[in-house]
């Protein structure tokens, strides 16, 4: 197994976009290493589009663009690896990458070999300006036999973003993780926007091949190219719990070098990366209460329909016997969304109640009544790890 957990690392797109170039990624490594990042887990640093020259050379070779990186990736790679840090690439299963530099379609196993070579560990797969004599799974499948035989350990993180129903065949390709929803940018519109299409998607989340949320924006504020309006704090902490939670990599955006203080705290918050990192890696559920559901569930139908998805709670089960339990407020105005012991399991006859411990505040609780129920400002959340202890 290449990897047995989401992905932690950085990518350049959600700041740096076409101005990419060695210095912002070596600088970028030296700060996670030395910034405490990689302790908590951050490893990959991954360069996304637009590193390439527009053309092959003769030999059919993509060729890194010598202004962008005068020494090559094999030396930007060894210097990531020099920091204890992993490398991660980009390129796209059409002709043509999203920014229409060269993609990789018919070059799969001469890149493949090239990326190997140049000692990548990670390659995000995009989905643009692919053929229409050809469909997803064949040319992700090519890629996944490309790396699978390339002579090097390589993360293959396809990027479709689930289009032509990626969930029902990305496992079969080899792919570690998939892009399970559109593009972020930095606001929270498109926070709550991206979580709610996730909703619909969370049981396909599981060891094996992980849901990629896409990015974080944590701490761009405003700032970079796919900024928007910037977040305040307190929805870059929504997105954050959201992300870790849901079991998404947590691949940071922003220019880590400029990153303030508040948005640090928050990509480091211990207890949120445990529930993401968590050895069991059970897929994340919702789990409102019943009581809310509008409508008979038909059987043939998604779960998620029936759930309050402007004011979720999410939970997911974890390999010591806790349950992570996440309750968000994406409406504009004061919410309390709420849940109960049952929808965990625990009705009243097994004697049983939890202790709940705020994940942001380290405060300890107890369920009172069997109910789980928060006051939450707009656009913010409360996640706890809750543990199994009898009731009173
Ligand atoms: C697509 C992907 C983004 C990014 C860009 C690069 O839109 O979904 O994450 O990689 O391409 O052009």
């Amino acid at each position: 197994m290449i990897i047995t957990k989401p992905v932690m690392g950085w990518n350049s797109w959600n700041t740096f976009g076409e101005n990419i170039n060695e210095k912002v990624v070596m600088e970028t490594a030296d700060f996670i290493a030395e910034s405490g990042l990689k302790e908590c887990g951050y490893e990959y640093v991954i360069i996304d589009d637009c590193w390439s020259l527009r053309e092959r050379n003769a030999a059919g070779e993509i060729v890194p663009d010598p202004e962008k990186f005068p020494h090559g990736m094999k030396y930007v790679a060894d210097y990531v690896h020099s920091k204890g840090l992993k490398f991660g690439m980009y390129s796209c299963a059409g002709t043509l990458t999203c920014a229409r530099y060269p993609g990789s379609y018919d070059h799969e196993f001469v890149d493949a070999k090239k990326f190997a070579e140049w000692g990548i560990d990670y390659l995000k797969y995009d989905y643009c300006y692919h053929p229409e004599t050809t469909y997803g799974h064949v040319v992700y499948k090519r890629m996944g036999l490309a790396l699978a035989n390339c002579g090097r350990d390589i993360v293959f993180a396809a990027c479709s973003w689930g289009a032509e129903n990626t969930k029902a065949w990305i496992k079969e390709t080899g792919a570690h993780t998939w892009r399970s929803t559109g593009d972020i940018n930095d606001s929270f519109a498109s926070i709550k926007h991206l979580a709610q299409d996730q909703l619909k998607v969370m049981e396909y989340n599981g060891n094996g091949c992980y849901n990629d949320m896409d990015m974080l924006v944590v701490g761009m504020r405003g700032e970079g190219n796919v900024a928007l309006t910037g977040c305040t704090t307190e929805e870059y902490k929504t997105h954050f719990a959201l992300w870790a939670l849901m079991g998404s990599p947590l691949i940071i955006g922003c220019d880590l070098r400029k990153a303030d203080e508040e948005s640090m705290e928050i990509l480091k918050n211990k207890m949120l990366i445990e529930i993401n990192q968590d050895e069991a890696y059970r897929q994340p559920f919702i789990c409102n209460n019943r009581r809310e559901c509008r409508e008979e569930r038909k059987l043939d139908e998604p779960l998620y329909k029936h759930y309050q998805v402007d004011q979720p709670v999410v939970a997911r089960f974890l390999a010591n016997g806790d349950i992570a339990i996440g309750l968000f407020n994406f409406e504009d105005r004061k919410c309390s969304p709420f849940t109960n012991l049952d929808a965990f399991g625990l009705g009243e006859c097994t004697g049983k109640s939890l202790e709940l411990t705020n994940v942001w505040t380290g405060e300890v609780t107890r369920v009172k009544n069997g109910l789980i129920r928060q006051e939450l400002e707009p656009h913010s959340c409360v996640v706890y790890r809750a543990k199994v202890v009898d009731a009173e």
